[in-house]
């Protein structure tokens, strides 16, 4: 009787269950009302008696065994099965899609980090401004066009405040909340009311430069200027014609020359060779004492440029419309191959 047992249980150990139907025949076959393990303990009684304790203990030892079994082959089937439901665990990943850095972003951070290393913090300001911070500190008399509603977003609840114009204003903000010296670069988003074509926009990019301490002079906006000139475009040659701007004082516009070696330096320079590329000049006195700053003991030099111009040239792209259209086709060219 007890090699009954035995070969029962060699036979449970040797079944493999791999599938739902599977362990059902086994719990018919073995655990069920019928199965072999009920007949056997349905023959306890013609066991001698001398016999009886050991072929129970072996009977409840193959009743444990056939039912763990069972119960563990469920289980791992189930989980199999919710794996399956979620996706095979095993499978290597998808290819995760990474996005592109915005050209105007590449530029901008790449000129801040140009600047950075001479030793400009970078500050911010905000995008609606008052009149105070973005004309009237830095100098704009009362009748400048540019505070006329055909340049400039007004709120209209308030027209006190506007969509700042450029990042000027956030040189009137470094200066009020900061003693010299003040070396300090401001990139931004400013917005004008232009009507929008292949090369003007509402909505664009600056980055502003201020520079205030005692003794700072022409000599010294026009070396920081050369070195932007290096690094940046790699040339060396800069040029600066006399300009007006009602916050500087003199005013200039600066040029970096580019060169006239072939015909897309023909296209981009207009077939001069000098590639226009800021404002800048000696920051007013006016706007120096409107920012709480005494004139008399320091001076300070101030640039502004526009970021998409900039992008345009370097990346050769023919309409600053690109910028703002988030088609995926043109910012896709600037993944850099992570
Ligand atoms: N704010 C000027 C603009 O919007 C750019 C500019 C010119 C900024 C001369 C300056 C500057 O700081 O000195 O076009």
């Amino acid at each position: 009787m007890l090699e009954r047992v035995e070969n029962l249980k060699s036979q449970v150990e040797a079944t493999s269950l791999t599938n739902k139907e599977e362990a059902e025949i086994f719990r018919l076959q073995y655990l069920s009302k019928k199965g072999a393990i009920q007949e056997l303990f349905k023959a306890f009684r013609e066991v001698p008696a001398d016999q009886k304790k050991a072929f129970g203990a072996a009977l409840n030892t193959l009743k444990d065994l056939a039912e763990v079994k069972h119960k563990e082959a469920l289980e791992e089937l189930e989980s199999a099965a919710v794996v399956g439901e979620n996706g095979d665990l095993t499978r290597p990943g998808q290819p995760q899609e990474l996005g592109a850095i915005h050209p105007i972003n590449a530029i901008k951070d790449e000129i801040v980090d140009i600047f950075k290393r001479i030793g400009f913090n970078v500050s911010e300001g905000p995008e609606v401004e008052d009149d105070w911070h973005n004309f009237t500190a830095l100098n704009f008399p009362e009748e400048h066009p540019a505070r006329d509603m055909q340049d400039t977003f007004f709120v209209q609840r308030n027209p006190d405040w506007a969509l700042r114009t450029h990042t000027s204003s956030v040189q009137v903000r470094a200066m009020e909340n900061n003693q010299p010296p003040i070396r300090t670069i401001s990139p931004g988003r400013v917005f004008r009311n232009e009507a929008i074509s292949s090369r003007s926009h509402c909505i664009f990019h600056q980055i502003e430069g201020l520079y205030i301490d005692k003794d700072v002079s022409f000599a010294d906006l026009k070396q920081v200027l050369m070195y932007f000139a290096k690094e940046f475009f790699g040339k060396a040659k800069i040029r600066m014609r006399p300009s007006y701007f009602p916050f500087t004082e003199p005013s200039a516009e600066v040029d970096v020359y580019w060169g006239l070696e072939n015909e897309i330096d023909y296209k981009i320079t207009k077939g001069t060779g000098w590639l226009e590329v800021m404002g800048c000049g000696m920051v007013d006195p006016n706007v120096l004492r409107a920012s709480g700053i005494d004139p008399e003991i320091y001076t300070g030099y101030a640039f502004g440029m526009g970021i998409e111009r900039i992008a345009m040239n370097r990346y050769q792209i023919p309409d600053i419309r690109l910028f703002t259209e988030n088609d995926k086709r043109f910012l896709e060219q600037f993944k850099t191959g992570l």
